[in-house]
């Protein structure tokens, strides 16, 4: 099986008020092209943190990610750019859709800039998959939680990328669109074998996944 990640000696500490704080001590693993893999933990135990390293937003203290052989600490900021342009669909706590475009223009998004042709129908495809058709033309600001949720994660994928980096996806979701997102995910996931990060307080759906990683007090327990 391809390695797609490996994360080597990783230590991350932020400095907060005068004080470092150490925040991931020591992590090693690796993640494999096609797994679904769970990471829980405490709020604040690092989780955020860890997918900011994965996705190259944010650089480690110590220790070297390779996300296919390229190890981030080498490469440029516009090849890191590149890589999560064309290859990693994120999805962030906040959602972060781009307010003033509609529900399917933010989904028509990521293809635009990465020139795939079809886009609208794609997007329009995408949309009616997952129940919005009815929201298509409509704002995030117009649309619940759960529906926002759906519209980031269509985004996401919409570009076919090979790793999905996905940040507590039903953290603010009724039991019924915890449901609707979990399994729209782990469908995608294996239907396109598109490797799943998925942060998670649920252990349902961390059940789901192949592999669970419990991050405790910032280092990995297994
Ligand atoms: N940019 C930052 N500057 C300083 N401290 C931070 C920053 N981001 C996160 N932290 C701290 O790092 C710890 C881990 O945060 P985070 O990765 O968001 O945890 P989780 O996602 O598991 O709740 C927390 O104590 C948080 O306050
Ligand atoms: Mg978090």
């Amino acid at each position: 099986m391809k390695n797609l990640y490996r994360l080597d000696n990783i230590n991350l500490n932020y400095h907060l008020n005068g004080h470092e704080i150490k925040v991931l001590k020591n992590i090693n693993f690796e993640i494999n092209t096609n797994e679904r893999v769970a990471i829980m933990g405490e709020s604040g135990s690092g989780k955020t943190s860890l997918l900011m390293l994965m996705s190259g937003l944010e650089k480690p203290t110590s220790g070297s990610i390779f996300f296919n052989q390229e190890d981030f600490s080498k490469i440029s900021e516009k090849r890191k750019t590149e890589i999560r342009k064309k290859r990693i669909g994120l999805i962030f706590q906040q959602f972060y859709l781009i307010p003033n475009y509609t529900a399917i223009e933010n989904v028509m998004f990521p293809m635009q800039i990465n020139k795939i042709n079809n886009e609208k129908k794609k997007a329009t495809s995408l949309l009616s998959d997952i129940g919005l058709d009815h929201r298509k033309d409509n704002l995030p600001s117009e649309l619940s939680g759960g529906e926002q949720q759906r519209v980031a994660i269509a985004r996401a994928i919409s570009f076919g990328p090979e790793i999905i980096l996905a940040d507590e996806p039903t953290g603010n979701l009724d039991t019924k669109n915890t449901k609707l997102v979990s399994d729209l995910l782990l469908k995608y996931s294996k239907k396109k074998k598109i490797t799943l990060i998925l942060v998670t307080h649920n252990m349902e759906l961390a059940k789901k996944c192949d592999r669970i990683l419990n991050i405790i007090d910032g280092r990995i327990k297994v």
